[in-house]
């Protein structure tokens, strides 16, 4: 079904940028979101955990000047800044984020001037580099893209930190939403088919390669992701506490922490909800994506609609469209512009549905990037072909069944770490991502 809202004109800026050009954009845009999010904070809230869940901020900011300096400069043969003693107070996999609180981190003065300094000497160092390089790494600016997406990572990461302290004194400014177009739900009938699935893209990760072409029989999908009001009917009948609709695992995990609702929900004594919102307490929106539910929650409400999850193939053949033409995005080849998708972190919250016509895919499917991740069905796994690029823990090690995949990006996702293709994942009780989710069901 393909709406006249969505008559496709792809006449924005491709990008076709020399890539060192597209570095230094990138590089700047990640570093003055970080500068901005975190404005203001008083040193306590920078240095404390605030969750368990989470790792102090300001390990993450010296974590992120880290990793710069290992890809960016080590990697690349310029002078290190700092030694492998220092890697480990900031690598990942030797600290829980639990216990990061008590490494002897650096204070966050001395954390942002060691980004700072990291950042003006991979400037310069970009100045020695060959565009035309063909060297792995560099090959179209493939580390700047894995710097500046990983810097882009943690900024989101970092927001949900933020949504997690519990003492409501974030509050930053947030962009007005837009008027949405049209909201009501409704199903579209996806034809199946072949469809070209991941990506060989300079700036692509490895558990995106290599691209591929898979056959997806045909299915319904919602056109709009799962709203709050949607979700509160199923929280309202009875839908947490009926075992029918949910995966056993997931119903023992729901009893053991007595969950109720989605997290950041609050119920009123007069029959509504509440949500909080960084800093706000606010009545629950029903024309926005739900969010802040886990993989659970989001198969249980599938079930109890008669629907499931859908695929991750499924999800890249509506992104895609039916057509076969391989597009890096919904609307087409053109980079993420304010019109398409709510991403970037600037509206602090998903908008109502149906609020980027230009954002719909050739098949009419909505909001498929930004305002939420969407939960698929599928666990993380490596496409034939795999090889792990250039390290293997951002992915092989989490390959297995224990982490489900999500897609699309939410509103706290920049536009240079979201595409058709691109692949989160975490584990199915996780519910401090700004993630929720749409439902499929079979076409037969
Ligand atoms: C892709 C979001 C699951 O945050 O664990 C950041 C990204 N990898 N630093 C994560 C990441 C290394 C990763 N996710
Ligand atoms: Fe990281």
């Amino acid at each position: 079904m393909r709406s006249s809202l969505g008559a496709r004109r792809d006449t924005g800026r491709q990008e076709s940028r020399p890539w060192k050009t597209r570095a230094v954009s990138e590089l700047g845009a990640a570093r003055s979101r970080l500068l901005r999010m975190l404005e203001g904070l008083p040193e306590d809230a920078l240095t404390r955990q605030h969750s368990p869940l989470m790792s102090p901020i300001v390990w993450d900011v010296a974590h992120v000047a880290n990793y710069e300096e290992q890809w960016l400069l080590r990697a690349l043969g310029a002078p290190a800044l700092t030694d492998a003693a220092f890697d480990s107070l900031y690598d990942a996999f030797r600290h829980p984020r639990s216990s990061r609180s008590r490494l002897p981190l650096l204070s966050p003065e001395r954390a942002f001037a060691y980004a700072a300094r990291v950042r003006e000497a991979s400037l310069e160092w970009l100045q020695h580099l060959h565009e035309e390089s063909d060297a792995p790494l560099l090959r179209g600016g493939f580390v700047f893209g894995l710097v500046a997406q990983h810097e882009q990572q943690h900024l989101e990461t970092l927001a949900a930190t933020l949504q997690l302290m519990t003492s409501h004194e974030y509050r930053p400014a947030a962009r007005p939403r837009p008027r949405p177009g049209r909201t009501a739900q409704h199903e579209l009938f996806i034809p199946g088919g072949p469809v070209r699935v991941g990506s060989d893209a300079a700036w692509a990760y490895d558990n995106e390669r290599p691209a591929h072409t898979v056959d997806v029989a045909p299915f319904l999908l919602d056109a709009h992701p799962v709203t709050n009001g949607d979700f509160v009917v199923f929280v309202e009948s009875g839908g947490y506490a009926d075992a029918r609709w949910w995966d056993p695992q997931g119903f023992e995990w729901l009893a053991s922490e007595g969950i109720r609702h989605p997290l950041f929900w609050e119920p009123r004594d007069n029959g509504t909800w509440l949500r909080r919102r960084f800093g706000w307490v606010e009545p629950i929106p029903p024309d926005e994506p739900v969010q802040h539910v886990c993989w659970y929650e989001a198969d249980a409400y599938a079930r109890w609609a008669g629907k499931r999850l859908p695929t991750e193939a499924e999800w890249e053949k509506a992104a895609a469209g039916s057509d076969v033409r391989p597009r890096a995005y919904p609307w087409g080849d053109t980079a993420p512009g304010e019109g398409h998708a709510n991403l970037g972190g600037e509206l602090w919250g998903p908008a109502p549905v149906g609020s980027y016509p230009a954002g719909q895919s050739v098949d009419g499917v909505w909001g498929l990037l930004g305002d939420v991740w969407e939960w698929t069905a599928s666990t993380f796994g490596g496409y034939a072909g795999f090889k792990a690029f250039p390290y293997r823990e951002y992915s092989e090690v989490f390959f297995g069944t224990e982490y489900r995949v999500l897609r699309g990006g939410a509103w706290a996702s920049a536009p240079v770490a979201v595409r058709n293709s691109f692949r989160n994942w975490d584990y199915p009780i996780r519910r401090q991502l700004f993630a929720g989710f749409r439902c499929a069901r079979d076409a037969r």
